[in-house]
């Protein structure tokens, strides 16, 4: 008897039975933020990682391993370079994830995908031991349909990230002169976001596109909509679409999807006396999508519209026909305690505190999480939404295939946001080259012209250094509608010394304004370093802090055609190994311009950002 008992748990090894750290969950219909198909099962709970340092997983099949040996128990998202600092941290490396899972449902009608709202950088994808699908870029979603599927039992989800930074990845990788390696944020690596097992019931949406148009703040509002639905059987189907936006019914009709076809459905309705959306007002519309086939709904969408309208007229922003002068922050998602892999508590943390502050625009250098859209939405705030092309070299840029991957980038990202009447503009980049040449050129106009076409009611915009070297660049940035000048006046030295005077913000602000007479023109960031007390006139103090916002404030309020000011950043993040941000007494890696500490302390300066912020008529009244 004692001998079976001890080797009843050797069978089960050999057997190789999952042990409970592991068990199969049947996840639950549930999603992290609402707007989207109908049918998400958040993936949460225990997943395995295991490092792959030597880069051996693939040859020692680690997609099929059934062993747990060398496996830790985390939960998704997850960074696992979380509080590391060392070079090795920032150039990124491999990690696998896995998860078993059983379906919700064994119906075999039922398709299933997987979404990944965020990985960092190279995935590639295994379900149950077989390869099916990958991606490249991270801060964008996408999905990996499940071939292969157990409809009863355990499946097993493998995924190998590998978040390397190469020279062509957005961000690129850069390394100092000493081999550090260099970057504009801190590589957290792994899945940032989380992961869902989506089912699809003989159709999938492939894209939705709810557009309000309207022309001015009295008019009648037209609401187009655009369904692209594919057919995940492979059997024809007749599909129809209906739909609701507010309490306005919607038909986007019949149509026969061939076997594994894709058919483009679309309504327009027009709706008089609109509520418009704006931050004063974030009146949003409920809208709903239900697909049938033969009378049965297979498929739902729900999402929230806002009726509104942003434009370039006579070199500013309008929103609804008023003039914006918006004030606000730029952040990254991060957390102490988390990276990269935040919750929406932390999210609602970010964006009250941007409120708190009384800003009305939010702005980082990838697409935000879609809660922080929604937050958006649901709050009134603005959204300055960029793709990763932060600081891509010209020699990058000079490649044609770099170029197209970016304007792709922008595709996926307008695709994944352009329902959220928070996104005021979609921006191609920050701060590429200062000197724009004929690559530079080339790109700005192939993105511009790809945004347009794919949105012609968003202004497009790229965020670049202020320096009076590169002031004017009319031609080179004649596509854009709006330019973010990055502030730096009196913090920096800059190329030659070239914006170490403060007192030079004034005279370039205006020499900028000449420059580019019909462009909306914004500072899209402006800060300076603080850690401690000490002089006002010691760089990296509290006072030094206070004392440059409140001069910086005061020469960009005497702007009234800016559009808008962002003050970079809210919130302390990591950068990168050794960095030092202008400030004598650095505290690397973390960036330290922010209003609020990594332990989340508010220093004195967001007192004077917030005194600045709530006195400015942000929405001046039109004419
Ligand atoms: C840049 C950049 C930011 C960076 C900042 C700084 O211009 O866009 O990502 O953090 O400057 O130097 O602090």
């Amino acid at each position: 008897m004692v001998r079976l008992r001890f080797l009843l748990p050797l069978f089960a090894l050999l057997l190789c039975v999952p042990s409970s750290a592991h068990a199969a969950d049947k996840p639950n219909e549930q999603a992290l933020y609402q707007d989207g198909p109908q049918g998400r099962y958040l993936l949460d709970g225990d997943w395995l990682f295991r490092k792959d340092d030597a880069d051996q997983g693939i040859n020692q099949r680690w997609m099929r391993t059934t062993s747990t040996a060398g496996w830790n128990t985390v939960k998704v998202p997850n960074v696992w370079n979380l509080g590391d600092a060392s070079n090795e941290s920032m150039a990124g490396g491999i990690g696998w994830y896995r998860k078993d899972f059983e379906l919700p449902s064994a119906d075999s009608a039922l398709a299933w995908a997987f979404r990944f709202e965020s990985v960092n950088y190279r995935t590639r994808v295994w379900l149950n031991g077989k390869p099916i699908g990958e991606n490249t870029g991270a801060y964008i979603p996408f999905e990996i349909q499940a071939a292969g599927l157990k409809r009863k039992g355990t499946n097993r989800l493998v995924v190998r990230v590998d978040s390397k930074r190469l020279d062509r990845d957005f961000p690129p990788a850069r390394t100092n002169a000493d081999g550090v390696p260099s970057g504009g944020w801190w590589n957290y690596s792994g899945i940032q976001r989380e992961v869902y097992l989506k089912k699809l019931d003989t159709v999938d949406f492939q894209r939705v596109q709810v557009r309000p148009e309207i022309d001015c703040g009295t008019c009648d509002a037209t609401v187009r909509m655009n369904i692209n639905l594919r057919n995940v059987t492979n059997r024809g189907q007749r599909v129809s679409i209906t739909g609701k936006f507010g309490d306005r019914k919607v038909n986007l009709g019949t149509k026969s999807l061939g076997p594994k076809g894709i058919a483009a459905f679309s309504d327009s309705i027009r709706i008089s006396n609109p509520k418009l959306w704006s931050p004063q007002t974030p009146n949003l519309y409920d809208v709903s999508f239900t697909v049938r086939v033969d009378g049965k709904k297979v498929a739902g969408y729900d999402l929230h519209s806002g009726v509104r309208s942003i434009k370039v007229s006579q070199g500013r922003l309008f929103l609804n026909g008023a003039p914006l002068n918006v004030r606000g922050m730029g952040l990254h998602e991060e957390s102490k305690a988390a990276g990269f892999a935040i919750d929406n508590a932390r999210r609602e943390e970010l964006v009250n505190l941007t409120r708190e502050a009384g800003g009305t625009v939010l702005r980082t250098h990838y697409p935000f999480h879609p809660y922080t859209h929604e937050l958006a939405d649901r709050l009134g705030l603005l959204i300055w939404e960029e793709i990763p092309v932060y600081s891509v070299s010209t020699a990058v840029l000079k490649e044609p295939s770099v170029r197209r991957l970016a304007v792709h980038e922008l595709e996926r990202m307008i695709g994944a946001n352009e329902n959220h009447a928070s996104v005021m503009l979609w921006s191609i980049g920050n701060e590429l080259s200062s000197q724009p040449g004929p690559v530079q050129v080339a790109y700005i106009d192939s993105a511009v012209k790809f945004a347009k076409e794919m949105d012609p009611t968003r202004p497009v915009g790229l965020a670049v250094a202020a320096y009076p070297s590169s002031l004017c660049q009319a031609t080179q940035y004649k596509s854009l509608d709006v330019i973010g000048f990055n502030n730096y006046f009196g913090w920096y030295p800059g190329p030659s010394g070239q914006i170490f005077d403060r007192t030079k913000l004034s005279g370039y602000l205006d020499a900028v304004r000449a420059c580019y007479p019909d462009k909306a023109l914004m500072v899209t960031e402006f800060g300076a370093e603080a850690n401690r007390d000490g002089p006002i006139e010691e760089k990296g103090t509290w006072a030094f802090q206070q004392d440059w916002i409140n001069y910086q404030m005061n020469v960009m309020n005497t702007k009234p055609w800016l559009s808008g000011v962002v003050y970079w950043a809210l919130n302390e993040f990591w950068v990168r190994p050794g960095w030092e941000g202008g400030n004598p007494r650095p505290a690397a890696p973390i960036h330290q311009k922010g209003l609020v500490t990594y332990d989340g302390v508010k220093k004195p300066a967001f007192f004077d950002i917030q005194r600045w912020f709530k006195a400015t008529n942000q929405f001046p009244p039109a004419g």
